[in-house]
């Protein structure tokens, strides 16, 4: 398994390009199931999980097809891929496929919206909690579908069409609200989403919809409504940009110092986040090219974060935050309310000099002035980030063992530190 080599201390300066979002990519190929016809989308970020949900899809029936690179483009620009589901041919989706990506159960929604079926593994337990389903099996069978569990699989059935309904999130769930947006879409009358998720990848995956000629109202908002429509068309979409890829450079150098754009990052995609890396001594300043973000000296100050649904500070930017913390000049508590158990990077930022104690859901950080490089071991994405933001920041070598979860949600993670200034390498296993 490959590994990445990081010698830590130096600040990064330079121009980080900001992918399209992993979060966002996923669901709209999803999307392409709803249509006969040709969805088009551009700035798709080239990563491991893109890669897998397109053998996924292709397993329904999908066609995929790659737009290559043209003169004068970036190495970083983002791809262009072309989805095309004529003809679904497998309403099933199996275990084996399932249980490598857990947002892949997402097809529940559209093969049954337009075949009227679907069975769909169960994707079970993750490294960051239990994460049951329970919330989307609730949306399909209010709009409509009858629910079966059988042999680890969810047998879903509405031969008849689903019929528009009241869904009412007793959580709010991201993944809940994509299976509803595009079950609804299809689905014979009127829907009412309340206590709808509000990330603007649900808001990403509407605009989309709308494109195809889908009847959305209100996404972004708490509140959605959506009129049925009998069948959708294609077109054509960019992918929004990655407001956690961003969060975590910014993140990296509030921690190391130095000045880097964020080419392509939004402000108003991370409102709370980026007030929280103000507090902390860093300089955030919005520019026509992207976010500017520097950090010349000083301690970094320590600030108390809660995790909560969008607008408030990202789950997927805790474990970087918690990097940031374990280097400031105080004691932080970060509290992490949606997921149970997604505190993995704890231990190994421990093996880095990181002080942290744990009670309950709340991470109690005494920050040190210096850590020290050590071999570490990647648990999940966010958390192997993490470990990468604090072995700039330390002094001496950082190898990250088990670097595949990096690779499932970051584009080009080393030649972007590179070309900051940062020592990173990938050290590649022979074939
Ligand atoms: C999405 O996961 C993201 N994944 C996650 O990013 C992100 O952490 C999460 O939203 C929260 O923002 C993708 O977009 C591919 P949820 P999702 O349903 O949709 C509970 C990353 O690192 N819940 O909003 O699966 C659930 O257990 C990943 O990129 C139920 O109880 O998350 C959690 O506590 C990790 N029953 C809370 O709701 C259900 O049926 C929010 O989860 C569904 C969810």
């Amino acid at each position: 398994m490959d590994r990445i080599r990081i010698v830590g201390g130096s600040p990064l300066n330079g121009i980080i390009p900001i992918s399209g979002a992993k979060n966002a990519a996923l669901p709209l190929m999803i999307a392409s199931l709803l249509t006969p016809e040709t969805l088009t989308l551009e700035n798709v970020p080239r990563l491991a999980d893109v890669n897998q949900l397109n053998r996924i899809l292709g397993n329904h029936g999908v066609d995929y097809r790659l737009e290559g690179k043209r003169v004068g483009d970036s190495p970083y620009a983002g791809q262009t891929i072309h989805l095309d589901a004529k003809t679904i041919v497998d309403t099933t989706a199996p275990y084996e496929l399932v249980s490598r990506m857990r947002a892949s159960f997402w097809v529940i929604a559209p093969l049954l919206a337009r075949m009227g079926e679907a069975k769909v593994s169960l994707p079970g337990g993750c490294a960051i909690g239990t994460r049951p389903v329970d919330l989307l099996l609730m949306v399909l069978e209010k709009l409509g579908a009858n629910i079966e569990i059988e042999g680890g699989y969810v047998l879903a059935d509405a031969k008849k069409g689903l019929v528009g309904g009241e869904i009412d999130f007793a959580k709010v769930t991201v993944g809940g609200t994509h299976t509803a947006l595009m079950a609804a879409s299809l689905a014979k009358g009127h829907t009412l989403i309340k206590n709808a998720a509000c990330e603007p990848e649900v808001k990403d995956l509407a605009d989309c919809l709308v494109k195809m000629g889908a009847k959305i109202s209100g996404a972004g908002t708490s509140t959605i409504e959506i009129e049925g429509v009998t069948s959708l068309h294609g077109a054509r979409h960019d992918v929004l940009p990655d407001r956690i890829e961003a969060g975590t450079y910014a993140c990296a150098v509030a921690m190391t110092g130095g000045d880097v754009l964020l080419a392509g990052a939004r402000a108003d995609l991370l409102p709370l986040a980026l007030d929280v890396l103000r507090q902390t001594g860093a300089q955030i300043d919005e520019t026509a090219q992207g976010l500017r973000v520097s950090r010349k000296g000083g301690k970094i100050r320590p600030v108390d974060v809660t995790t909560a649904p969008f607008p408030g500070f990202p789950t997927d930017l805790q474990a970087q935050f918690m990097a940031l913390m374990s280097g400031a000049d105080g004691t932080s508590r970060i509290t992490e309310t949606i997921f149970e158990n997604r505190f993995m990077h704890v231990q190994e930022l421990a093996r880095l000099g990181a002080r942290i104690k744990l009670e309950g859901d709340v991470a109690i950080v005494e920050g040190r002035p210096k850590l020290k490089g050590a071999p570490v071991m990647a648990t999940d994405l966010r958390a192997s980030v993490s470990l990468v933001i604090a072995a700039l920041a330390a002094e001496g070598e950082t190898i990250v063992h088990r670097v595949y979860h990096l690779d499932r949600g970051f584009e080009q993670l080393e030649e972007k530190l590179q070309a900051c200034g940062a020592t990173v390498e990938r050290l590649r296993e022979p074939a």
